[in-house]
């Protein structure tokens, strides 16, 4: 059931625990995500970034696959379609396109070219229906082409942008998308406890959520993380999975692999298995199982 993310994550945020935002990148991807949601009665957010969507033909193209797995797959938990460190331009078409959600990314602009396209956007996206997140503070490495600093944000600038009525945001507190380096010092647990102290009880969204410390994980949940976003973890067991496949020689074109394991839905299946046990165990961390009652 496709719904935006407001009232998804504001349960969360109520009862402790925290919705996992899964990125898709295809067909495989969006099916894993949302049969394991549904056999695990799991709200869901399935993420989509610029660059996912141009590989996939487009918004159009994502928003008619994944309402239309929704309603052919029977699927009855909540599912919000989120856009994924939106530009501008982006979220205008997510919009445009039937996203259920956007996040617009504003933070390498200067603050209040932020603040005034976060505000335009609040109201747009609230005349659809739809809810939005926005950033303060960049996360740190690299997705999808698009680099962050890891500057820690202000929570007095989270104040700010909170109050132009965004339903969610993503504040950077030395989180990293991808994988972490060995030096990394941790999420300043100290600096989310004071943005979700100034920030009227909003829930608050960790991204760069591959590699974090389950015990992390829960202290964030603790303070007030309700949306927690994961990519990069799912790629490394898809990947994992389908070089394992064809290491055993499984995808052998020869006549003799009366298995015909070349065939694409038995060469992807390995990764796909391998992406719903990822989500079940994320789910399983973040306390959302069963939650979608
Ligand atoms: P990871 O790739 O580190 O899991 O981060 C995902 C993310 O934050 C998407 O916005």
């Amino acid at each position: 059931m496709l719904v935006n993310a407001t009232e998804m994550l504001r349960k969360a945020k109520a009862g402790h625990y925290a919705v996992g935002h899964f990125n898709t990148n295809n067909l495989e991807w969006t099916k894993a995500i949302l049969t394991t949601a549904q056999e695990q009665r799991s709200p869901v957010i399935i993420g989509v970034s610029m660059g996912a969507a141009k590989y996939m033909g487009g918004y159009k193209v994502v928003a008619a696959m994944v309402r239309a797995l929704d309603e052919c797959l029977g699927i009855t938990v909540p599912v919000a379609l989120h856009l994924d460190h939106g530009n501008y331009e982006a979220a205008k078409a997510c919009l445009e396109a039937g996203f259920t959600s956007i996040m617009f990314d504003g933070s390498s602009l200067p603050f209040e070219e932020n603040v005034e396209k976060t505000k335009e956007l609040v109201a747009l996206a609230h005349a659809k229906g739809c809810s939005i997140e926005a950033e303060v503070g960049s996360i740190g490495g690299t997705e999808d082409g698009i680099t962050g600093e890891g500057e820690v944000a202000d929570p007095a600038e989270c104040r700010k942008i909170v109050d132009l009525g965004v339903d969610f945001l993503a504040a950077g507190i030395g989180n990293i998308h991808g994988i972490y380096p060995k030096n990394w010092k941790g999420l300043r647990i100290d600096v989310l406890e004071k943005i979700n102290e100034s920030t009227n009880n909003i829930p608050l969204v960790l991204h760069g959520g591959t590699g974090i410390p389950d015990e992390m994980i829960k202290e964030a949940i603790a303070h007030g993380v309700s949306k927690i976003n994961v990519n990069t973890d799912c790629q490394l067991v898809f990947a994992e999975a389908t070089i394992k496949y064809c290491a055993e020689g499984k995808a052998n074109p020869t006549a003799e692999n009366k298995e015909k394991g070349y065939d694409p839905r038995k060469l992807l299946k390995p990764g796909y298995e391998a992406i719903r046990a990822k989500v079940l165990e994320k789910m399983q961390l973040f306390g959302s199982i069963g939650k979608a009652e």
